[in-house]
């Protein structure tokens, strides 16, 4: 084929607005790179339905009013599109020893390796919760859980693009051997691991599905929240489009859980029952087994945001490489003599606040995490049962930051190890839990219809009902 015919058919393929197609090197680098990209999404993408049309939402421009178009696609026809939000006339550093210079368009020399580290590290994750949710279609409880799986799915798969835009685009020939290994390494992979460590975790039933969509990607959120304030402006552009995505990855998470606690409330009321045993008999998911579902990932989450105590995050903030979520709502947007004080296991310690970065984002997810808890325990307490969902003590679990291998229980109580790790199954999901989860995952795909441990959806996608053929099988 002729390079014009390819460019031709390239400019179809991505949507963008980067103008790509007046960037001959950076259109070539890409065009090597998508047959690449298609290959890992039909081999370690979504397993099999390949030809299954789903009814997806694609991003088309930044447009606030109208980003989106919905449509059935056949998942390896998606159009995986390239979009940094709209520029921000003269925008400036916000926070850091750079505080108020210009921003900047290009990589300084000085950051390129840390800034290529971050854009791996953060791209890295994308790909890899595709792989890790393989497998779910095989026993999704509704059709329109399938779409949902799926539209997580391909716009994981864009914001690896977004990343892999940025490592052709800025970072030359390491950039384009980056983006090679971002489709090298493989979730759960004993010999090319994903490089965090929950990454590599498989999810196998639906419930870890929803807990995973609102408590790790919303990490995600946190972490693009941080990314956003960069002082290298693509990488802000580019996360403050990803985050407009995100925030449906979230909802997933907060009406799946939502539905599996209204269907677990409905068996109750039924049976006039609290009985996990009768609940579980009826073939729905007792709280407490929600509730360890919830210490489990929750506690997993936090560790992703690194030490609490970390020189890393004070050299990130003081270059302006990685600020704090929200920046703007901060009021000493340097940071150099400000301190902050940490609870640790050895008393507390007052250490300064740049080094402390890490901790005041980790602070403001779990303010974030909240919310759904409420909506949650609302419901709970509306169905008149005297139960509520609680977040484990942030210092459960922990394998990274003062806490790593403390022994915590979840509310909040130190235990001497040998408690501890007796009491462990009853914090977290016992192989007899997921094992029972795990049973009550069957295929559920008449439309319309839902697996019996779930309530339906108040509504459906796109203002279409419901019962709507969101994924249409061939
Ligand atoms: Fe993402
Ligand atoms: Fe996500």
């Amino acid at each position: 084929m002729g390079t014009d015919l390819m460019a031709i058919d390239y400019q179809e393929r991505i949507p963008n607005n980067v103008d790509l197609g007046n960037n001959r090197t950076l259109q070539r680098a890409l065009e090597h790179w998508q047959p690449r990209f298609l290959d890992w999404w039909r081999e370690m993408g979504p397993s099999d339905f390949l030809d299954a049309e789903v009814y997806l939402r694609t991003a088309i421009s930044v447009d606030q009013k109208g980003w989106a178009q919905f449509g059935h696609v056949r998942t390896p026809e998606y159009r995986w599109g390239i979009f940094l939000a709209e520029p921000e006339p003269d925008r400036r550093i916000g926070f850091g020893d750079d505080y108020g210079k210009p921003v900047w368009q290009q990589v300084p020399g000085e950051y390129r390796s840390t800034l290529r580290r971050l854009i791996v590290t953060q791209g890295d994750t994308e790909p890899a919760s595709v792989e890790q949710q393989r497998m779910l279609g095989h026993t999704c409880p509704s059709l329109y859980d399938l779409r949902n799986l799926f539209q997580v799915n391909v716009e994981e798969g864009r914001h690896l693009w977004a990343m892999v835009y940025l490592l052709h685009a800025y970072f030359g020939r390491d950039g384009r051997e980056e983006a090679e290994e971002l489709l090298a390494r493989h979730s759960g992979d004993s010999d090319k691991p994903r490089i965090l460590g929950t990454f590599n975790e498989p999810i196998e039933d639906w419930l870890s599905f929803y807990m995973f969509t609102y408590f790790t990607d919303r990490d995600g959120k946190y972490q693009l929240k941080s990314l956003a304030e960069s002082a290298f402006d693509p990488l802000s552009r580019t996360c403050r489009f990803m985050l407009t995505e995100e925030a449906h990855h979230m909802s997933v998470g907060m009406l799946g859980i939502q539905r599996v606690i209204q269907r677990t409330l409905e068996v109750m009321k039924e049976l006039k029952t609290d009985d996990p045993d009768a609940v579980r008999k009826a073939g729905a998911i007792d709280l407490p087994t929600v509730q360890r579902y919830m210490n489990f990932w929750f506690s997993s989450a936090l560790d992703l945001f690194g030490a609490d105590i970390s020189s890393n995050a004070a050299t990130y903030f003081a270059t302006g490489l990685k600020g704090r979520p929200d920046e703007a709502q901060y009021e000493d947007h340097i940071a150099r003599d400000a301190t902050l004080t940490l609870e640790t296991p050895n008393g507390p310690e007052e250490v300064a606040l740049r080094n402390a970065m890490n901790e005041v984002t980790r602070q403001a997810y779990i303010k974030d995490c909240e919310v759904g808890l409420r909506r949650w325990n609302r419901m709970i307490e509306r169905a008149g049962v005297a139960f509520e969902v609680k977040l484990p003590s942030p210092r459960f679990r922990r394998a990274i930051g003062s806490w790593a291998g403390a022994f915590v229980a979840p509310d909040g109580t130190r235990l001497d190890e040998a408690t501890w790790r007796a009491r462990l199954p009853e914090w977290i999901p016992s192989e007899a839990d997921r094992t029972f989860v795990k049973s009550l995952q069957k295929q559920v795909i008449e439309p319309g219809k839902m697996a019996a441990w779930i309530a339906p959806p108040e509504r459906g996608i796109d203002g279409k009902p419901v019962d709507f053929e969101y994924v249409r099988f061939n």
